[in-house]
């Protein structure tokens, strides 16, 4: 690859056949979208555990976690050297800095996945347009967009981190579902309906999407 930026992509020497071979099963990227408190994580997270019953090797990037490190926003960093950092490229919630946001996940998830590790990703990804470009990076057939639905009501009863008051109330301006926009998926892999059924239900529904199209085996 020859380009102006002396920057050049280095050939891993161990092939991703290889790679696969050793772990057992492919690696794929396991997109969850959907509004703050529709269960993303709660779900996510028990994928995760039964992946890994099954000897699979998985790996839940989440949301606030991302938030504390790799894009964490000033006053989130310990360190005085680091903070400098935080606030020249740390990320908020402005429309740019949300795009900027999926980028990055998007890209370490396709790090993950081509390192053969079943990756989970759960972040509101709210722009139709950010998910796309991770598909995108990621490829067809390893991209599995999982829309988390349930209505804005049930979500903001739920309201687990107390989000969806504050933003009521004023206090965080540009919040999903309130006064910034979801554009859900037009045709996403999975639906799991978390308004209606129980997160171990819909946890196995993604087991089962999984079987079904051999990317793990039953
Ligand atoms: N069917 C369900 N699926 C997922 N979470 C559910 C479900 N029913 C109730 N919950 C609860 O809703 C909340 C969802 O929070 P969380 O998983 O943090 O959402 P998100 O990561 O999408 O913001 C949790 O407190 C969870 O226990
Ligand atoms: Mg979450």
């Amino acid at each position: 690859m020859t380009n102006d930026t002396n920057v050049h992509w280095h050939e891993h020497s161990v092939s991703r056949e290889k790679r696969e071979e050793l772990m057992g099963h492919k690696g794929c990227v396991i997109w969850f979208t959907g509004l703050s408190g529709c269960g993303k994580s709660t779900i996510a997270n028990l994928v995760d555990h039964k992946l890994h019953e099954r000897g699979i090797h998985s790996f839940v990037l989440d949301g606030d976690n991302v938030r504390h490190g790799l894009n964490a926003g000033p006053g989130m960093l310990k360190d005085k050297h680091s903070e400098e950092f935080a606030k020249r490229f740390g990320l908020g919630f402005s429309a740019e800095d949300r795009e900027e946001n999926i980028r990055r996940i998007g890209a370490v998830a396709e790090l993950f996945n081509s390192a053969g590790i079943v990756t989970l990703t759960a972040f509101i990804s709210p722009y139709r347009q950010d998910r796309d470009r991770a598909r995108d990076l990621v490829g067809e057939g390893n991209f599995i967009e999982v829309l988390v639905d349930a209505p804005l009501e049930v979500c903001e009863s739920r309201d687990p981190k107390g989000l969806y008051k504050k933003a009521r109330a004023g206090e965080i301006k540009g919040f999903t579902g309130i006064d910034d926009p979801y554009e859900a998926p037009t045709a996403p892999e999975l639906v799991l309906k978390s308004g209606d059924k129980d997160a171990e239900t819909l946890a196995e529904e993604v087991i089962a999407y999984l079987i079904e199209n051999k990317k793990i085996s039953g």
